[in-house]
């Protein structure tokens, strides 16, 4: 059992200490609290499989206010759709995460043991969640009538996205897995009807993604040291790019899903029904991998140190275009 340090300890600690060891007390607080939660899928998973009587997707997560004119059923058909394309999209975004945490170990290798362990750990994670997330999109696919298509491939997004500077792909991957701490809470919230099994995945999840959170701004921080201010101006326009290229997948997977549940729900959608639709899950989409992580105060405060005003603005704009 490892020794629980309370905060006001370690704060007191962290005073005594240079700015180096307290970043190297940061790495090594992780490595605590991943060794204190670490869990195995069939932890999870306990054996059990999917209700298709139960939503997937906690109502504010799944912005059933979106879809006013579908019934109870279809409503909850619309959460399990979104359900799959979560396991789908969190498997698919972690196949980038752990590329780009395996190279930045490279500077680690013969430097602080600490801070290399913290980031093993950190994709060894990575890639059980990715194993995690195939299988439920199997036990869900084996639940679920034919036709549904996830259109992106982890490794062409992987590469695309690995092909702008550290400091773009940090910023995204830091918003992308602060979003797992809206969606545990979203999780907790009033829903009697949510599978026991989906909110187990969305707590286990968050479990470890507070660690690499935490790690991916220390390593964020750590990049945005080595450049100078016309490369970090670069930088923010790559950002802007990612977060539209992201936008991009979930505009094609809205389109594809909404495609999808009109084949399978056993009715007749009129055209203007079927804009509401996909617009729907666009606004649910852009909210589970954009919003919930770019409202996120540690995002803000974090993003603001690192940037002048006139690139805060220039983020803001590019985000006020995708809503
Ligand atoms: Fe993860
Ligand atoms: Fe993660």
């Amino acid at each position: 059992m490892t020794k629980h340090i309370s905060t006001i300890e370690q704060d007191a600690d962290d005073r005594k200490l240079t700015a180096g060891d307290r970043d190297v007390s940061r790495y090594a607080r992780c490595i605590t609290a991943s060794k204190r939660v670490r869990w195995t899928i069939e932890e999870v998973i306990q054996g059990r499989t999917f209700d298709m009587t139960q939503n997937f997707l906690p109502k504010g997560f799944s912005k059933t206010a979106e879809f006013p004119n579908l019934s109870s059923e279809e409503i909850r058909f619309i959460s399990q759709i979104q359900g799959r394309t979560y396991a789908n999209m969190f498997g698919l975004l972690e196949r980038y995460v752990n590329a780009k945490i395996l190279e930045l170990s490279q500077d680690h290798w013969f430097g602080n043991q600490t801070k290399l362990e913290a980031l093993v750990r950190f994709s060894d994670e990575e890639i059980k969640h990715q194993q995690l997330f195939r299988r439920i999109e199997k036990m869900i696919a084996s639940a679920m009538p034919e036709g549904y298509d996830f259109t992106p491939q982890p490794n062409p997004v992987a590469k695309m996205v690995l092909g702008k500077g550290t400091w773009a792909v940090l910023g995204l991957t830091l918003m992308v897995e602060l979003v797992t701490q809206a969606h545990y809470r979203e999780s907790i919230a009033q829903d009697e009807n949510l599978s026991p099994l989906y909110r187990d995945v969305f707590r286990y999840h968050w479990l470890e993604e507070c660690q690499h959170a935490i790690l991916d701004e220390l390593e964020w921080r750590r990049e945005n040291a080595k450049l100078d201010a016309s490369e970090r101006d670069g930088a923010v326009d790559e950002l802007i790019e990612l977060a539209g290229a992201i936008d991009g997948i979930l505009q094609d997977q809205a389109a594809a899903d909404a495609v999808y549940f009109e084949m399978t729900v056993g009715r007749t959608v009129a055209p203007n029904e079927m804009e509401e639709i996909v617009a729907g899950f666009l606004k649910a989409y852009r909210w589970q991998y954009i919003f919930s992580g770019a409202e996120n105060a540690r995002f803000a405060k974090v993003i603001r140190e690192l940037t002048t005003d006139e690139q805060m603005q220039r983020i803001d704009a590019a985000l006020q275009t995708i809503v």
